[in-house]
């Protein structure tokens, strides 16, 4: 069901088409002339409107209907209706935003079909605005954890330069979150509702990637049986992630550079042009001026690519973030067999804390995942570490014995008030100062990260001395 605005000055006209809404069964706001009508569109934001072109003997108000109507958010679809043989006014109205126009005399049914159409038009779109604010919320900054200076840096930097148009390099170890950031740096920019097209350069033979980035024409090569679009051309309007770019080929390299030179690819076995409209984000594991030394990675590529380098930091060397990032792992996970919120022990989080992290991230998020399996109460102790992580600790599992007393875990998001709510646990239960410790550090990490990890800018923000947001960021507030 919907809500329409009807408009015409004929009430014959307003009656004959009220009827045939409501028994379809929309709601209908019935006028017989423009300024009430135009009153009402702002408070009563109609998903559909109808009106006529010529109110009140002038067209004015039927355009001023239109406008207004578009103008709303979100706008509403607007149907026209003109009279016979006045296909200019007609046009004019769809240059105005209108979906569609019916010309007096129409039928019922043309009048129901072009209801329906607009209707489906206007679902798609509003299911199109929900998809796009769910990726944005899945893909936001506030997903990538961290408050070390060295996260803070990279946020400081990504903030930015997210909604532009330059080339970035992410550089960083194996699952420090280059992946990721690619993600956020394109669903925070105007290309969000365009294709985000990651590919790994490293894990396709030369030929196949070409075909994969450039596409190729049928009969270029043995197996080329039709033409194909590449990778390139398929993220028109949106980002093309080229991963682990220091292990393309010298031929590739070429191509990619005159893809960021001229902004326009060649299919395999067609020397014709396509102007393509993309935004290069690239990551490499590696340092690439290593690469270039040894003569396997073009320099002038490398100046292509790294017009802004964004250098993500290995977990070892932030690991202040370790517990943030055990906790926001841990988030709403439940153990199955008591129903409440896993905790760590305060050895198992010093281990976490003290190991090197080769693996980065993703090995972190693996041995939480792990401890989350393993545990048999609700605890996650030394015990269900990996056992190798362990050993290069020189810890054994045994130490366990005296693993008792718990860490108390930073909040990694704000829950939300009541959410977790764990029936006749008390466990779940903390005292007040906690809580609303955990909830100010929260805060003052959301604030931090909206601010791209300015101190100053956010202690002037929260009206509190930058020794103040100092201090409770360290966690060194006793009580509050
Ligand atoms: N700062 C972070 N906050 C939360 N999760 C993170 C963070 N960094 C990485 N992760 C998680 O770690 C895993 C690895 O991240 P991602 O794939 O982005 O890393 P990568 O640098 O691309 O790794 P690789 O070089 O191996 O491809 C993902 O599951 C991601 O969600
Ligand atoms: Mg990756």
């Amino acid at each position: 069901m919907a809500k329409v605005l009807l408009v015409d000055d004929e009430l014959t006209m307003v009656q004959m088409v009220s009827d045939l809404l409501l028994r379809d069964g929309h709601e209908v706001l019935p006028f017989t002339s423009g300024p009430p009508a135009y009153a009402a569109l702002a408070s009563q934001a109609p998903d559909l409107v109808i009106t006529d072109l010529y109110l009140d003997k002038t067209r004015a108000h039927g355009l001023d209907i239109l406008r207004k109507a578009r103008e709303l958010t979100p706008p509403a679809v607007v149907i026209v209706i003109t009279g016979y043989g006045s296909i200019e006014t007609a046009l004019e109205a769809m240059k105005c935003g209108a979906f569609d126009y019916l010309e007096k005399p129409f039928k019922v049914d043309e009048l129901r079909i072009t209801v329906q159409r607009a209707l489906s038009y206007n679902q798609a779109i509003s299911e199109t605005a929900y998809l796009r604010r769910q990726l944005k919320k899945k893909y936001q900054f506030a997903q990538i954890i961290g408050t070390s200076q060295g996260m803070q840096q990279v946020f400081k930097l990504i903030h930015r330069v997210a909604d532009t148009d330059s080339t970035i390099l992410i550089l960083g170890e194996s699952g420090t979150g280059k992946e990721m950031v690619a993600r956020a740096l394109h669903y925070n920019s105007g290309r969000q509702l365009a294709p985000f097209i990651p590919i790994n350069c490293g894990a396709l033979p030369e030929n196949l990637l070409e075909s994969e980035l450039f596409g190729h024409c049928r009969g270029s090569f043995t197996g080329a049986i039709s033409d194909k679009k590449g990778l390139f051309e398929a993220a028109d309007g949106g980002t093309v992630f080229l991963d682990e770019v220091g292990s393309m080929s010298p031929l590739l390299q070429s191509r990619l550079l005159r893809v960021l030179q001229e902004r326009e690819i060649r299919r395999v076995g067609d020397n014709t042009p396509i102007y393509v409209n993309v935004r290069v984000v690239a990551a490499s594991n590696e340092p690439l001026e290593a690469k270039i030394k040894a003569g396997t990675f073009r320099e002038d590529l490398y100046y292509r690519l790294n017009v802004i380098p964004l250098q993500l930091p290995s977990l070892r060397e932030r690991r202040d973030d370790i517990p943030l990032l055990v906790s926001h792992f841990i988030k709403g996970k439940l153990n199955p067999r008591t129903n409440r919120p896993f905790q760590v022990s305060r050895q198992a989080m010093e281990a976490l804390c003290a190991y090197h992290w080769p693996g980065n991230v993703r090995e972190l998020e693996n041995a939480v995942e792990r401890g989350v399996t393993l545990c048999e109460g609700d605890v996650i102790s030394l015990g269900d570490l990996p056992g190798s992580m362990l050993a290069n600790l020189g810890l054994s599992p045994a130490s366990a014995a005296a693993d008792a007393a718990i860490y108390p875990l930073p909040s990694a998001n704000v829950p939300e008030p009541g959410a977790n709510p764990v029936p006749g646990s008390e466990s779940a239960l903390v005292p007040l100062k906690n809580f609303l410790r955990e909830q100010e550090h929260a805060y003052l990490n959301r604030v931090l990260q909206h601010c791209g990890g300015d101190k100053e800018k956010a202690a002037r923000l929260l009206e509190v001395s930058l020794a103040t947001l100092y201090r409770k960021l360290a966690g060194e507030e006793k009580d509050i």
